[in-house]
């Protein structure tokens, strides 16, 4: 008896340590990939309701270069690195900003996309703020968790109020409950192009880099990652270096 308790008790452990192999992702068919989808272009809902973009196309090479399915899993930001970290999802694929902190618990592919943070405000109106200090003594959405988040509740005099989706925060802009909203530049094109009532105000160069999470020591699945990564960095000009250089040197 208690031998098979303890038998029970270590296969449970052992799950819940260790993360998903290549092998057992096959096994189950699928890959769980963990988003937050209100950061277009890179993961939204679209018009039929479905989790589209950038990152998802990626998600969807990834899976199909595994030969399985793909599971997108809809989570808030700041739950993604503790499901990853639960084994609930197999990658985190949401515009997520590399640092320093986040990869002490998680580790990160080689980086897939450039990115600063900006500022907007609602169009037509007098406030145009051209850097983080002009918000001073202002209200200021953010997603909860993010860098945008990081960056302007450093600064003491702005009253940072937390959202968990970027759609709450630009609704919140809208009925001026805050004065500005602070997110990643490309994001904050795609919204600004999807209502002209907000415009950017200024971009705060904060040399962000995106990559994709793996759990903590799971290697082989980021090296896979990686490898997918850097093929599609690939023009057909370096395939075609490839195939005849490398050729020539064997
Ligand atoms: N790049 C920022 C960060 O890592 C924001 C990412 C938000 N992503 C999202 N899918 N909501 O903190």
């Amino acid at each position: 008896m208690k031998k098979m308790i303890v038998v029970i008790l270590s296969v449970i452990i052992f799950s819940m340590v260790f993360s998903a192999t290549i092998t057992e992702i096959k096994a189950k068919g699928k890959l769980l990939v963990g988003t937050e989808p209100t950061f277009p272009p890179f993961e939204y809902v679209d018009e039929n309701n479905n989790i589209v973009g950038f990152d998802i196309d990626i998600a969807q090479r990834i899976a199909d270069k595994l030969g399985v399915k793909l599971e997108i899993v809809n989570l808030p930001f700041d739950s993604l690195i503790p499901a990853l970290m639960q084994n609930k999802i197999d990658l985190i694929i949401a515009g997520m900003t590399i640092t320093e902190k986040r990869a002490k618990v998680v580790d990160f592919s080689v980086p897939y996309f450039n990115a600063n943070q900006s500022i907007v405000v609602r169009e037509g109106e007098k406030f145009r703020p051209v850097k983080l200090e002009d918000l001073k003594g202002r209200k200021v959405a953010v997603q909860l968790g993010t860098t945008g988040d990081i960056v302007v509740s450093e600064i003491s005099e702005i009253k940072v109020v937390r959202f968990q989706k970027f759609t709450d925060a630009f609704l919140e802009l809208q009925n001026k409950r805050v004065d500005a909203v602070v997110l990643d530049e490309a994001v904050a094109r795609a919204y600004v192009k999807k209502f002209p009532k907000f415009v950017v105000s200024a971009v705060i160069d904060t040399g962000e880099k995106y990559g994709i999470a793996v759990k903590k020591g799971n290697s082989e699945l980021l090296n896979f990652v990686n490898n997918v990564i850097s093929e599609m960095f690939k023009s057909p000009y370096d395939l075609l270096v490839e195939k005849w250089f490398e050729k020539a040197q064997q």
